[in-house]
């Protein structure tokens, strides 16, 4: 049994980053493991999870499984859970309530995994109070699974594997892709920023970045398999190769998968202090690394911001976002904001709401502060009502509704590029993609259309979608 340990997953102490691409492996009865059985996974969180369970359901495939979108048909359900904020975890034991009834009535494996499984608490909370959840796998175990697994079948006992050291990379897993046309590409793992309200640096460990030649290869054979577009993954895009110690930057990284010839190149996310201009000249010489840029704020009161840990004020964001306007045509900048941190008075909330006019966001993420156990912010004093934050929060986001549509409008009757990806879920008989700049477009299409990047004349607009005719 590993536990996890937030106090050790606080550390950062070891300054070489450990590469390994022999880790992984699988012996022939593990490989047999799956057969005549099926797996039901379960994601939640950022798009970081979304990839690890990709990987989690390549590894599966492996072992022979196959997957069900049937929670009652599964051999196997595995949570990959995300603990950023309370109601995450809500979900996520709402969800073991269902799970627990079905084990009642057949036999199941339940694997619980992603961040929360990295949270001292949550653990304990298992171990004495749902024996029942057969193993529990960290954030760096994942390499592990098919052990982790095997041990489960042999020992019949709970199963607990959280390493909370600083992480190492791991390059040799597998990876199934949800999506045909677009991928994530992890750049980085971890985080070291340690924002005062966040979990993730714990969770995640150290900031940890994979080698070029590694995410280059990996965006080559995207290529070979048809694929339109890649997603960078990692906490702080930008910081991206500080690690290495090689001189190597998000710069050069952005530059050299530019020039691999993806047709196009997001990546996310962005924190304002390592955004530097050479990544901004990068973004504007190169017409596959699109124009849309995540940016989070988080609060537009400097008093705020320095409670936070974001190391920048409301004045350094403000001249970033200009800048980057100025610089990159077209763009398209979204943000993450937190209401009700811990002393935020009515003045700190009317600094949010000025910067969130003054920036006019083409959309933005809006969240009540969350304490979670372990982060200093959790720890401060808390004399706003929730009451007042969920009156806080409504108001935001009636702001950054009105800027979202007025944006929109802007592109009526335009013709734009877009990645059409998908059926349209609200839309018969149309297809659904993203622009350049990440808008939503439901597009009147048949399938012979998908995968493929076309231009489109949009024909109306709301707050969240558009929708458009092929010309
Ligand atoms: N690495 C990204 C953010 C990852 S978490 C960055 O630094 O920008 C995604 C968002 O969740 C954060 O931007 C923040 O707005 C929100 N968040 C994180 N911790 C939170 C907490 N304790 N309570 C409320 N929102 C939180
Ligand atoms: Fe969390 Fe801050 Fe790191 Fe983002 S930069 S993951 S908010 S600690
Ligand atoms: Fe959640 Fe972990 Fe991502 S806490 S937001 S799944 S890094």
């Amino acid at each position: 049994m590993n536990l996890p340990n937030l106090k050790e997953a606080r550390k950062r102490t070891n300054n070489d980053i450990v590469i390994k691409d022999n880790e992984y492996e699988l012996t022939d009865n593990q490989k047999a493991i799956g057969l005549n059985k099926k797996y039901y996974i379960k994601t939640y969180g950022c798009q970081m999870n979304e990839h690890d369970s990709e990987n989690i359901k390549a590894i599966l495939n492996e072992m022979n499984f196959t997957e069900t979108d049937k929670l009652e048909d599964a051999d196997l359900i595995i949570l990959n859970t995300c603990a950023i904020r309370e109601n995450a975890h809500n979900k996520v034991f709402g969800l073991l309530g269902r799970i627990k009834h079905l084990k009642q009535t057949k036999d199941v494996l339940v694997g619980f995994g992603g961040c929360m499984a990295q949270e001292e608490v949550i653990v304990d909370e298992i171990r004495h109070k749902y024996k029942w959840i057969d193993f529990v796998f960290g954030t760096h175990n994942i390499f592990d699974l098919p052990n982790i697994i095997e041990k489960t079948y042999i020992n019949q006992k709970q199963e607990i594997e959280v390493f909370s050291w600083e992480g190492e990379v791991i390059e040799n897993l597998p990876v199934k892709r949800d999506n045909k046309y677009k991928a994530w590409v992890n750049i980085m793992y971890g985080c070291d920023k340690f924002c005062t309200y966040c979990i993730v640096p714990y969770t995640r460990g150290k900031q940890r970045s994979r080698l070029p030649k590694y995410i280059i290869e990996e965006v080559k054979d995207l290529i070979k398999d048809g694929y339109q577009e890649v997603t960078l993954l990692g906490q702080n895009v930008n910081a991206y190769g500080k690690d290495l110690n090689i001189n190597y930057t998000m710069a050069n990284l952005l530059e050299d998968v530019a020039k691999t010839g993806i047709k196009r190149i997001r990546f996310v996310t962005s924190h304002p202090w390592d955004f530097n201009d050479d990544m901004i000249d990068t973004i504007s010489k190169y017409e596959n690394i699109m124009p849309y840029i995540h940016l989070p704020i988080q609060s537009g009161s400097s008093k705020i911001l320095k409670l936070m840990g974001r190391r920048y004020t409301k004045e350094e964001y403000l001249t970033l976002f200009n800048k980057l306007k100025e610089k990159i045509p077209n763009v398209s900048i979204t943000t993450d904001i937190i209401v009700g941190f811990p002393g935020e008075t009515d003045k700190d909330f009317q600094d949010t709401l000025d910067v969130v006019a003054a920036c006019k966001y083409d959309s933005a993420f809006t969240f009540i502060f969350s304490p979670r156990i372990g982060t200093p912010a959790s720890k401060m004093v808390d004399n706003v009502s929730l009451e007042e934050k969920e009156e806080r929060l409504q108001r935001l986001n009636q702001l950054v509704n009105k800027y979202s549509k007025e944006n929109n409008d802007k592109y009526l009757n335009k013709v734009v590029p877009v990645l059409l990806e998908d059926y349209s879920s609200k839309k018969k008989d149309c297809l659904k993609g993203y622009t350049d700049t990440m808008k939503l477009v439901n597009v009147k299409a048949d399938k012979s259309y998908l995968g493929k990047i076309v231009n489109v004349k949009i024909t109306s607009v709301k707050t969240w979608s558009m929708d458009g005719e092929i010309i």
